[in-house]
């Protein structure tokens, strides 16, 4: 809306321009430069005192709401690119050398030189794919450097210049107008550095210069530039916050097209401007709320809705942000009403934060319609230090009551530095009125290094699905018994990718990896579903658990019961990387499972689509659609990883299959 406004009256602007500001002037050079040193070059007839004196003011030149319209942009140079991303109202190309634009008439532009050199950068985008360097061969001199001037009238600018830099770190200098305004500025490899200058012009002319007078012999030490930006800086005033006022207003029955932080934002700014109107301020106490309210503006986010699974696209919550739920479980989940205190059901999805990368805590995510989700917070945090278990009001009052080594276990299993905490899964224990997540809780120990020594099954409550979870401890599970063989002996009751399910009954069982994940095992939970049934010491084989297809390394299981039927989706064990799916069928929990193959169809890659499995779940009752749930993990970026979610087919037989869909509803399944 705002963007759209802006970009119209800037093409507005530069359309006057054409017939008004001089488009038919022959290009010229600039008379300074590297090359044109000799003092008679170096005079600039707009220099001469008299002539600076008939430089027009910009604000003579332009309205306030010409300039609100075009957000003040004149230049945005791409340096040496030909993408345009915002145009300023003075330019009509990415970048040019010195010489009158074509379409507005305005003189700008780079200083042609022999050692420019034009690269492309792949790895940058918009203003940042582009940029100048020093040639190789350059005959790099003091002067050497990067020369622009840009036409523009009397008034007070600000200069942004951006650096996206793939080389080792140097630093660089920018003069504006003949003075250095930036020295020694770091630039660092592989790192966007940006500078804003104050810039005043008398003579109608900006000059930029950007180099390294510390370069010397080391063309290391080259300068490099990406982009320059210009903008008008705006007089404020009472009037001008008037202006603001009214271009920012946004109706009030539009609020909830917005996220509700950014229209709080804006709304906070915009309270704060109208507060100003009637007081007397000065130019500072105006500049500040002009900009926090055309900030806000600007920055209002609108709300995507969704009414299909766009299959591993950016999938984002009702606050714009990319849902953190993975490794994770969705369920139809009973949920205390705030406003009523009766129990409601929701959509209720937990799963893997890795919003920081490989190690972090549990978010939860809740939804009425499975397509928007609304996020209830991280449920469980991890610890930055120990100290802060103690230190911290919100581990106070969770773990208020632990021992100093229980604090210390919990440091251990929950550190951000040291501890592996994936795929949670969440239930609901009407007797206790608790909610139990259990999860994969790995980590070094004392005897090992790796991340996944640990190989642990981690257990919180909570009173509510939103947390916070108070971990109690994590647990080695179920052993093989004498008379089997067993994987992985040298390491008992390992426990890695792991689910939950409970039965008809309200038996809830745990299903994980063990034996170095060459063995799936099932255990029963206790009543409360936070420990065992019975202890691994005592633990009958068939009756307490059981071991599944020894050997056969699977893991990522994803355990559901449809019509009488249970079903077991699970993968195999290749980190990170997809593979191909296989699913098991049974009559009972602990029961005889059968090998069914892979459920996916036209899955040439045989990589399940490129996902890993983590929960199947009934979508649909009425229906009787199932939804499989995997994960497209990116292992460069955990936090970019996307979520693949199929409708599940079954055949006559109860045979279950996934066929790819980019797109779907729950309408598509009747
Ligand atoms: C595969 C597991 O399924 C994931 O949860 C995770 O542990 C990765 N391995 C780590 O490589």
């Amino acid at each position: 809306m705002w963007r759209n406004r802006r970009r119209m009256l800037g093409l507005l602007l530069a359309a006057v321009c054409v017939s008004g500001c001089g488009g038919q002037e022959q290009p010229r050079e600039p008379d300074r430069g590297a090359e044109s040193q000799s003092g008679e070059e170096g005079q600039s007839q707009e220099g001469q005192g008299e002539e600076e004196t008939q430089v027009p003011r910009f604000w003579e030149m332009h309205t306030r709401e010409e300039m609100i319209g075009a957000d003040y942009l004149l230049y945005e140079v791409n340096c040496a690119g030909a993408e345009t991303g915002e145009l300023g109202v003075y330019q009509s190309g990415a970048d040019q050398e010195y010489g009158t634009d074509q379409v507005t008439g305005k003189q700008w532009g780079y200083r042609p030189a022999d050692y420019l050199r034009a690269v492309e950068d792949d790895s940058g985008e918009g203003l940042t794919a582009s940029r100048w360097e020093i040639g190789e061969d350059a005959d790099y001199k003091e002067e050497t450097g990067f020369y622009y001037d840009f036409e523009v009238p009397a008034g007070e600018y600000e200069v942004t210049l951006g650096f996206y830099n793939p080389f080792s770190a140097r630093t660089l200098c920018v003069d504006i107008e003949g003075k250095r305004e930036v020295d020694a500025l770091k630039i660092l490899k592989y790192k966007l550095t940006e500078t804003q200058v104050p810039a005043e012009v008398t003579d109608g002319r900006l000059e930029i210069k950007v180099y390294n007078p510390d370069r010397g012999t080391d063309a290391m030490k080259d300068p490099i530039l990406s982009y320059i930006v210009v903008r008008a800086v705006p007089e404020y005033d009472g009037e001008l916050l008037d202006l603001y006022l009214e271009e920012t207003q946004v109706p009030e029955e539009y609020a909830d097209r917005f996220t509700r932080k950014s229209y709080e934002a804006y709304q906070e700014s915009r309270e704060a401007a109208l507060a100003l109107v009637s007081q007397k301020a000065d130019t500072e106490q105006y500049r500040e709320v002009c900009e926090q309210l055309m900030t806000a503006y600007k920055e209002l986010k609108e709300v995507k809705v969704y009414d299909t699974f766009q299959v591993g696209k950016r999938w984002t919550d009702d606050e714009g942000n990319l849902i953190q739920a993975h490794g994770g479980q969705v369920q139809r989940l009973p949920v205390r009403d705030e406003a009523t205190g009766e129990m409601v059901e929701k959509w209720w999805w937990v799963g893997e934060d890795k919003s920081a990368g490989y190690r972090g805590g549990i978010r939860a995510y809740s939804s009425d319609n499975l397509y928007n989700w609304h996020f209830e917070g991280v449920v469980m945090r991890n610890v930055d230090s120990r100290a802060q278990l103690e230190e911290e009001e919100y581990f106070q009052e969770l773990y208020g009551d632990y021992t100093s080594e229980q604090l210390d276990n919990v440091y251990a299993c929950l550190s951000s530095e040291t501890a592996v905490i994936e795929r949670p899964k969440m239930l609901y224990n009407e007797k206790t009125d608790m909610y139990v997540i259990w999860f994969h809780a790995d980590g070094p120990t004392e005897y090992s290094d790796s991340n996944y020594a640990a190989a642990s099954a981690g257990v919180a409550v909570s009173k509510s699905p939103s947390g916070p979870f108070r971990f109690i401890d994590r647990y080695r599970l179920n052993t093989c018994p004498p008379d089997q063989e067993d994987f992985y002996p040298e390491s008992k009751g390992m426990a890695r990718d792991m689910n939950l399910f409970v039965d008809t009954d309200g038996t809830a069982y745990i299903i994980y990896s063990s034996e170095e994940n060459l063995t799936l095992y099932i255990s029963k939970l206790n009543e409360e579903y936070t420990y065992l049934a019975t202890d691994p010491e005592s633990a009958v084989y068939g009756v307490d658990y059981v071991r599944l297809f020894p050997g056969a390394q699977r893991e990522a299981p994803a355990l559901f019961l449809r019509d009488g039927e249970y079903y077991l989706v699970t993968s195999g064990c290749t980190g990170w990387a997809p593979n191909q799916a296989r699913y098991y069928r049974a009559d009972s929990v602990l029961g005889e499972w059968t090998d069914c193959g892979d459920p996916c169809v036209g899955d040439t890659k045989m990589t399940t689509f490129d996902s890993q499995s983590t929960c199947v779940f009934l979508a649909d009752e009425e229906k009787g659609t199932y939804i499989y749930m995997g994960d497209r993990w990116n292992s460069e970026d955990l936090a970019n990883s996307r979520y693949i979610w199929l409708p599940v087919e079954f055949d006559g037989e109860g045979g279950m299959h996934l066929n790819y869909l980019d797109e779907w509803s729950m309408e598509d399944f009747q």
